[in-house]
């Protein structure tokens, strides 16, 4: 049943939007089916079975208005493992498949993901995506190479836009958590970025809740624009974030957009506790992130994936996908397979006994391999010297 409703959906209030009224501008048409409510274009259908486009699901971002794909397209192998001609290829086929997020850095090889990403968005296709990228990584080896000083970030914005072949950036990431850069100068820098038109928003990634809290307090008493999305590490191998991250976005009205939704492939199920790992792939051997503990989750996840009649890692990225208070998992293919393998999450059905299960293999709050703690607590830590 396809309903024009004036109000906020289901989906909204659950998205960590903080925003209440009802008073919401441009009312989506949304699709209410099997309970479920899905915001999307009602129109191209052949015979009874909605396509992928019909039935993308889109959210807002954070107590924003802005409509966003509930998965995002993640271009991190952009111009290492993944070659222009199939970069473009993925990016075309997402947009097909009707994700209409993308996400940027100029870090990722060194400003050449970015440069893929603007060949793919080349002849019109620019207007129709929510394009993102960050700021902060180290960008030479200079002082002033890296982090979210006035300095760095305005020369930044510069070279990003002229790699995106963009006048704007629709959202503008602080990388990091640059605990050296006085708070007030971070984010007076983003305010006027948006207010220069350059961005549109911005957001935060890998901020430890605490930080993000300040940071809001402090835009509020100025009256600057506010941190609208984090983006941290979540995934069935590391569920810091359910302990303290996701209640402070939902608290303060910032979408969670997180990464590695398929722990950087360990979800696939394709990495094994002995032997050679698979040619090519992102892990070479146990170590890091790959440990024992993460492998026999996946093991434990693909038991249940293989009942659902689901691939693992569709599960893997469905289960974030679904997850209170989040709003777009960032999926990141490094193959047109890859992606295809990701799009099937739309159609994995998570339910109560599903969930149930999964904290089964792996209990709210606790991680099985060091995604959160390596990014967030290490640099607290390290800013009082342990
Ligand atoms: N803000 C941050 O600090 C941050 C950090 C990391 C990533 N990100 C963003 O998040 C995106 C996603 O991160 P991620 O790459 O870690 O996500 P992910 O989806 O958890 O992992 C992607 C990797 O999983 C493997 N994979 C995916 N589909 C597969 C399949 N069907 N069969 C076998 N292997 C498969 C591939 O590994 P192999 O290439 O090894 O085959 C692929 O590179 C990135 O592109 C980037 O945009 C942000």
């Amino acid at each position: 049943m396809w309903a024009k409703v004036g109000g906020m959906s289901k989906e909204m209030e659950s998205n960590g939007c903080a925003v209440t009224s009802l008073d919401f501008p441009f009312a989506p048409l949304l699709c209410i089916a099997e309970g479920k409510i899905f915001q999307g274009r009602p129109l191209g259908r052949i015979g009874n079975q909605p396509t992928k486009e019909e039935t993308m699901e889109y959210r807002p971002l954070g107590r924003s208005s802005l409509q966003v794909s509930a998965l995002c397209l993640g271009t991190m192998n952009f111009g290492r493992g993944t070659s222009e001609s199939d970069s473009i290829e993925i990016v075309h086929r997402a947009l097909d498949a009707g994700i209409n997020f993308i996400d940027t850095a100029n870090k990722y090889s060194n400003g050449v993901s970015e440069e893929f990403v603007a060949k793919a968005l080349a002849d019109g296709k620019r207007d129709r995506a929510v394009l993102a990228t960050k700021v902060g990584s180290p960008m030479g080896k200079g002082v002033n190479d890296q982090g979210c000083s006035r300095f760095h970030v305005i020369r930044q914005v510069e070279d990003s836009l002229r790699r995106l072949q963009t006048d704007h950036i629709d959202l503008y990431y602080m990388h990091v958590m640059d605990l050296a850069t006085p708070l007030d100068e971070a984010l007076q820098t983003m305010d006027t970025l948006v207010r220069h038109g350059k961005i549109r928003y911005f957001g935060v990634s890998k901020w430890a809740p605490a930080w993000t809290a300040e940071a809001i307090a402090l835009s509020e008493r100025h009256g600057w624009e506010k941190i609208i999305a984090e983006q941290p590490p979540y995934n069935i191998i590391d569920r810091s974030v359910e302990n303290e991250m996701l209640w402070t976005c939902r608290r303060h009205g910032i979408a969670v957009v997180p990464w590695a939704p398929m722990a950087g492939g360990v979800l696939t199920g394709k990495y094994r506790k002995t032997g050679t790992q698979p040619e090519g792939s992102r892990f070479r051997e146990i170590g890091g992130r790959l440990t024992v503990e993460a492998i026999e989750v996946a093991e434990r996840l693909s038991a249940l994936a293989d009942e659902k009649g689901c691939s693992t890692a569709a599960l893997a990225t469905a289960w974030v996908m679904r997850q209170p208070v989040v709003t777009s998992p960032i999926i990141g293919p490094r193959t047109v397979a890859h992606l295809e393998t990701a799009l099937e999450a739309l159609e994995v059905e998570i339910t109560g006994e599903d969930r149930r299960r999964i904290d089964e293999i792996n209990p709210p709050g606790h991680a099985v391999a060091n995604y959160y703690d390596g990014n967030i607590h290490r640099r607290l830590r390290g800013a009082i010297g342990i």
